[in-house]
């Protein structure tokens, strides 16, 4: 923050209510953490310190949350991440947030996805005990798994049936993968038969035939990423007339290489088509980004006034699996938006 005007955009953008539709918790380490439990554990650093967070795009970022991952070994390390997940939303203004999570990263919860939600679980009710905002958790699989293991995580949360749980989630690398969406149809057409949300990876490291999928295959509610559908007008127009949001990430698009700068990326085409558009942070303490700063990078990139900023904003809270309560509060409070 450079400059009185700058400060005084970002304690505005801060005060906007709104929520978070597309981060993981995955992404949430502070790298200090990290580099603490390495040391403690005895396990090496992937890179140098001052090198850390230098990632050679989607596939490096992913071996490294994996890493990362591997150090939150006990309930109480869970407990406090989800902790001061909740504080870094109030940090950023945001009233709530779906926070996505993929056990696959976890080597130290495989097999005890239950005790890993329950420890997660017990530090999102202290931080709503103690007034912060709340969030709810997207449990995601990765595009590289099976039809089976898809089948048994989605029985496992129906048996579970977990107030914390909204939805069932797909993230991962694409392009690693190929075309996956058969492959997971009837997990996710079951996960939506049982009342849990659908929000798919679709459209960052696929092209549009992925967002395509993911409408058409895996009934999305809500679709992360999915920028790339501008490389297709129908695609682009099966958004907007379904009404299916995204949730769309700016920084990260840049520092994994989807976009090479702002100025390429399609938020503001995707928006100007008609399809409903949020602001998020993807991966907040890895990519070095928060919430407010990721509204203000589109906000001046493409001009946008304060009406658009609040629509974006009550995007961002339809779009969410919040309940109707917490809802209606983030939407009335934001009608007084901005107040000065
Ligand atoms: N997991 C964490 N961040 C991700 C991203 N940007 N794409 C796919 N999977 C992810
Ligand atoms: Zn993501």
């Amino acid at each position: 923050m450079n400059s009185p005007a700058k400060a005084k955009q970002h304690t505005s953008l801060c005060a906007l209510p709104k929520a978070e539709v597309h981060v993981h918790l995955e992404g949430t380490f502070e790298p200090s953490i990290l580099e603490k439990w390495a040391v403690e554990a005895g396990v090496a650093m992937p890179r140098p310190r001052e090198r850390l967070l230098e990632f050679g795009g989607l596939a490096d970022f992913l071996h490294f949350l994996d890493w990362a991952c591997g150090l939150a070994n006990t309930a109480d390390r869970l407990s406090e991440l989800a902790y001061a997940f909740c504080q870094r939303l109030a940090a950023d203004g945001t009233g709530y947030a779906d926070v996505i999570i993929n056990p696959t990263h976890w080597s130290a919860w495989h097999g005890r996805t239950r005790a890993m939600i329950e420890a997660l679980d017990a530090g999102f009710t202290a931080a709503e005990q103690d007034g912060l905002p709340t969030a709810r958790l997207c449990i995601s699989l990765l595009r590289t798994q099976t039809a089976d293991e898809a089948a048994e995580m989605v029985d496992q949360l129906v048996e579970w049936c977990h107030p914390r749980v909204a939805a069932l989630s797909i993230d991962g690398n694409e392009a690693a993968a190929g075309r996956t969406g058969p492959r997971f149809a009837d997990a996710f057409r079951r996960a939506g038969a049982a009342g849990l949300r659908r929000t798919v990876h679709a459209g960052e490291s696929s092209g549009p035939e992925g967002v395509r999928d993911a409408i058409e295959l895996l009934g999305a509610d809500r679709i992360d990423h999915g920028v790339r559908a501008i490389e297709d007008e129908r695609v682009v127009a099966l958004l907007a007339e379904r009404g299916i949001p995204l949730g769309i990430c700016p920084t990260s698009n840049l520092t994994l290489n989807v976009y090479p700068s702002m100025d390429a990326h399609p938020i503001e085409r995707l928006r100007k088509a008609g399809v409903r558009v949020s602001v998020n942070t993807d991966d907040p303490s890895l990519l070095a980004t928060n919430l407010p700063s990721e509204y203000e990078l589109a906000r001046s990139t493409f001009g946008w006034t304060d009406a658009i900023v609040r629509e974006v904003a009550r995007t961002s809270i339809d779009a969410s699996f919040a309940d109707a309560d917490t809802k209606a509060l983030l939407k009335s409070q934001l009608s007084l938006w901005p107040s000065d």
